[in-house]
């Protein structure tokens, strides 16, 4: 299963400019530009055009901060050149189609946040060990994706009023679909209020950690919580701390506590 390891400061102060996804999106024109380019200009033959464009796509994700921004990153030109048909019996500007689709199932915003990653399924049993909630509580995945959180949640919670929102609509969409139980709109998690609301999931990254406790201080009430899976509130005292089998945490806060 996925995983997001947190960036190491190190490798992201190498990249300080850059807003992500500039650097997939240079790094994938990048190669592109380099095989095109030695092939008609240097008249190089296909194969080795097709090798230095991997190579300069593949260089700069070294840098990335993490190991999925270097999977992506890396990845993006190869299988935007198998999208294309490698040979070229697609033209050249045909690789803008899949990342087109790309960004459509995930706009930039969603990117910066978090890409989409599932919660595992059990991730969540025994959650309510460590969080009790009122009788018919309303819950929210906040950024759901295509509902694992929700139905990890639904898995400890069946009684609850689940809600999910999501910035892509594509996967809003597919939760609708897979959480018909499930009450689930397509728009920006940090603009919709948290308030009403008794447990706000997130799994999103540790960035975004700070802005989330923020907003639940601000808008819910006292004794409600915020779970986050795999990423710290780094400086909040935890009210728990769950360790899944694989090692990973899950995050428990507790609102005004
Ligand atoms: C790591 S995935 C988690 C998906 C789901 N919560 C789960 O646990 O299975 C993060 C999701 O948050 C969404 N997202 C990121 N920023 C968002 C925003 N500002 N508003 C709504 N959704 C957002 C992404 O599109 C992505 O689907």
């Amino acid at each position: 299963m996925a995983s997001f390891p947190s960036p190491r400061p190190a490798a992201s102060a190498r990249l300080p400019a850059l807003r992500w996804p500039l650097p997939a999106l240079l790094a994938w024109a990048a190669g592109w530009a380099a095989m095109l380019g030695l092939a008609r200009m240097a008249a190089l033959p296909p194969a080795l055009a097709v090798t230095a464009g991997l190579v300069v796509a593949a260089l700069p994700a070294l840098l990335a901060a993490t190991f999925w921004r270097r999977v992506i990153m890396a990845g993006g030109f190869p299988v935007s050149l198998l999208a294309t048909g490698v040979g070229g019996v697609l033209p050249a500007w045909a690789w803008l189609l899949p990342l087109a689709a790309l960004a459509l199932a995930y706009p930039v915003t969603a990117w910066r946040d978090a890409p989409m990653f599932p919660t595992p399924r059990a991730a969540l049993a025994g959650l309510d060990r460590h969080v009790v909630l009122p009788p018919s509580p309303s819950v929210l995945d906040a950024g759901c994706g295509m509902g694992h959180g929700l139905r990890a949640l639904r898995a400890v919670w069946p009684q609850a009023r689940l809600s999910g929102i999501e910035w892509s609509w594509p996967l809003a969409l597919a939760t609708r679909l897979r959480c018909p139980w499930a009450s689930v709109a397509r728009g920006d998690m940090w603009r919709g209020s948290w308030a009403g609301h008794d447990l706000v999931y997130l799994f999103q990254r540790p960035e975004s950690m700070a802005r989330a406790l923020a907003k639940a201080d601000a808008e819910m009430r006292p004794g409600s919580w915020v779970v986050s899976l795999e990423f710290e509130a780094a400086g909040r005292r935890a009210h728990a701390r769950m360790a899944l089998p694989s090692g990973r945490p899950v995050w428990i806060y507790r609102i005004g506590a």
